[in-house]
């Protein structure tokens, strides 16, 4: 992502873009002087090979985000976690800049941020190097015609299980049904995922350690959020 916030909106495209708008309003001025001052030492690099421990030396564990929204969650879980390298993807260019104020203002420094898809970033991180795949609140594209755009795909979940650690943790949020029993599905004939839920109440409680989402406060889904947690063989 360059220091041109305009110029950066362009997204690096994946196989079908999964996201929405990557712009809404322009960027608050504090906002967009971080995109010069901030982003450029806590960019994901653009190219190569990623190794966590090269981002971030002698992090204890590595964390990915997918599609972090205005990044309130990852900063708090980022803070409550010091030594642990958190990588965090989103196209959506105010949203960067919202996480970048939130990365600021709490000083934190094991954040890594690439504004834009996450899965040619997914591609460039090598065999069990996560230790945490989150997805929280999706886009739920929920007309059938669209559901080919959801980020949770057959190809997207091998990827996860690739790149998660044996031990390792894939979770996924959302507050629509479908698409709870869209990933469930998927993630069950997935080879390397195991489901940790044994009732009911395990998919609609938080788990101990979720931070609520700005996304999740809104409720514009049609179901309380179902929470599904995967080990990783
Ligand atoms: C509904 S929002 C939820 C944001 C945040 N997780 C929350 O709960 O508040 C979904 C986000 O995922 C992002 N997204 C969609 N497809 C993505 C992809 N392929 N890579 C990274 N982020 C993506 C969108 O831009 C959007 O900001």
């Amino acid at each position: 992502m360059t220091a041109d916030p305009a110029k950066s909106a362009a997204p690096t495209w994946g196989p079908m873009r999964s996201y929405g708008r990557i712009k809404s309003r322009t960027l608050k001025p504090r906002q967009a002087a971080l995109f010069d001052t901030l982003l450029p030492r806590i960019a994901i690099p653009e190219e190569g090979p990623l190794d966590p421990q090269v981002l971030m030396p002698g992090a204890t564990g590595c964390w990915l985000e997918v599609g972090f929204g205005g990044g309130e969650h990852m900063a708090a879980q980022a803070e409550e976690r010091p030594d642990v390298l958190f990588l965090g993807c989103e196209p959506f260019l105010n949203g960067v800049g919202s996480a970048l104020r939130h990365i600021d203002e709490r000083g934190l420094e094991n954040v890594r941020l690439h504004g834009g898809d996450v899965r040619p970033v997914l591609q460039r991180l090598p065999d069990a190097s996560l230790d945490r795949v989150l997805v929280l609140f999706p886009d739920p594209w929920p007309k059938a015609r669209h559901q080919k755009r959801r980020l949770v795909q057959a190809e997207t979940l091998a990827e996860f299980v690739r790149v998660l650690k044996p031990g390792g943790r894939f979770r996924f949020v959302t507050d629509w049904k479908d698409y709870a029993a869209w990933t469930l599905e998927r993630a069950l004939r997935q080879p390397g995922l195991k489901w940790l839920a044994g009732r009911a109440d395990d998919w609609r409680t938080p788990p101990a350690d979720h931070v609520t989402t700005r996304y999740e406060e809104k409720k514009l889904g049609d179901t309380p959020p179902i929470y599904l947690d995967f080990d990783r063989l």
